[in-house]
């Protein structure tokens, strides 16, 4: 990314979205002291929200929490260059309700469910196969660790084979800022229980517990089931028998575009005929959700479907413009479907009107006299959870209230074949050349 010579945060914002913030939100952003890939982040998130026509009067404090301390610990840089195994429990709860609505095929035998990148803990894969007890799902990802070190507050450390420590995770805390010492203290506990592990067989799980200390190798065969397994490898050297569905979430976006063209391919060969991938974004809980749904024929595979969740149109939070990569085209999509519905007057005025009611009604905020969102105290002081409940409610509210249908209408008046898709998101055709076909 070339250099913007930006001074400060707020000259950006301006530059990008003809607006200045007020001096509270954008002093909070150091910009020179930001590390260059935290940097090309917000040049991104910027670029996309002009695609997107959305005002500078959009941001908010959540937003600049986000990319003042949330991302710059959850890029690559801060994990020594790995590709975060985040995941969170009833994150792609939608996706698997997307698969039961379609009609499949009755072959012979289970159909294989691949997720791809599935991360550690693999909670996700182990939610799909309870969703799907009559699929064989295969849980696949390059990053599983030899050993893993819980703590008796269920902090974890994970190892590799020579047992060299590689990150850490507290469950409170799900982010990278490991301190020195906190990694010095599970390595030389790790050096103290090693000894005593029984050793394993190549993919056999041992244990070995101590004054609350549990060592465990393959920790991953914990989570193995009836109809789930679990695979370490990359996508580029998977061997699988072929695939009905791929699930990749949260994978592709890391990668270069050449990089994840070479990915797409390979997930091609190993889907079966008539097989579909689902991949893309979303955030813990299946927020601000955008994917894209590839079908292999006999030409290749092609994108059938784009669909995101409404909450992408008036976000509290960052995700609609989340990008870890130049030229992702799935967020460009984005970008340029919600900048469709934002200039279709007809449709936006009521909708935004109507979704700033909700935000006071629920306590979450109001419209200053400058524009700008302003967290009620309640909602400043609330724990996460409760403002996502909220959040989730207001939502429910406003689907009901028919903007989805809306949404989808001022697609349609915009030249796009739009439709509202069995899991309830706004779903396009993608049009010629938005989407990689394989
Ligand atoms: C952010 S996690 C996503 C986890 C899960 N799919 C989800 O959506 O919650 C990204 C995962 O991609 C995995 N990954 C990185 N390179 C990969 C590759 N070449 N093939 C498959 N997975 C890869 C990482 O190890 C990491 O666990």
């Amino acid at each position: 990314m070339a250099s913007v010579g930006a001074d400060t945060f707020n000259d950006l914002v301006e530059r990008f979205l003809g607006q200045r913030l007020p001096d509270t939100l954008a002093d909070q952003i150091d910009w020179p002291a930001l590390a260059p890939d935290a940097q090309g982040f917000i040049l991104r998130l910027l670029g996309l929200m002009q695609r997107s026509f959305c005002p500078a009067t959009e941001i908010n404090a959540q937003m600049i929490w986000l990319l003042a301390t949330v991302t710059p610990a959850m890029l690559p840089s801060a994990w020594g260059g790995r590709i975060p195994p985040l995941t969170s429990q009833g994150r792609h709860r939608k996706l698997d309700a997307y698969v039961t609505h379609q009609a499949w095929p009755s072959g012979d035998g289970r159909p294989i469910f691949i997720d791809l990148g599935c991360g550690f803990p693999p909670v996700t894969t182990v939610d799909t196969a309870k969703h799907l007890p009559d699929w064989s799902v295969y849980g696949v990802d390059p990053s599983f660790s030899r050993y893993v070190l819980y703590d008796a507050e269920g902090r974890y450390a994970c190892f590799n084979r020579e047992g060299q420590f590689q990150y850490f995770q507290s469950p409170l805390k799900p982010l990278n800022d490991t301190t020195e010492a906190v990694r010095n203290s599970f390595q030389s506990l790790f050096d103290d229980l090693y000894p005593h592990l029984p050793s394993p067989h190549d993919h056999e799980r041992t244990l070995f517990a101590r004054d609350g200390h549990t060592l465990l190798s393959n920790p991953i065969r914990d989570y193995e089931a009836e109809n789930l397994n679990f695979i370490k490898s990359g996508i580029q050297d998977l061997q699988s028998p072929p695939a009905r569905l791929i699930r990749c979430m949260n994978v592709l976006l890391y990668f270069e575009k050449e990089i994840r063209e070479a990915m797409l391919t390979a997930i091609a060969n190993l889907l079966a005929d008539d097989g579909r991938l689902m991949t893309g974004f979303n955030h813990p809980f299946g927020i601000y959700a955008r994917y894209a749904v590839y079908r292999k024929n006999s030409a290749g595979m092609v994108p059938c479907e784009f669909a995101f969740g409404l909450d992408n149109l008036r976000p509290l939070g960052t995700g609609p413009w989340v990008t870890l990569a130049e030229e992702d085209q799935e967020a460009e999509l984005l970008a340029d479907l919600t900048g469709a519905i934002r200039a279709d007057r007809k449709f936006w005025n009521n909708f935004n009107t109507h979704v700033d009611t909700l935000q006071a009604k629920y306590g979450i905020c109001t419209r200053g006299d400058d524009g700008f969102p302003q967290f009620t105290e309640g909602a400043q002081n609330a724990p996460p959870h409760a403002l996502l409940e909220k959040t989730t409610a207001l939502w429910h509210e406003v689907d009901a209230a028919g903007y989805t249908d809306g949404a989808i209408e001022a697609l349609g008046r915009a030249g796009f074949t739009a439709w509202k898709n069995p899991v309830g998101d706004i779903a396009v055709h993608p049009p010629e050349g938005s989407l990689p076909t394989i």
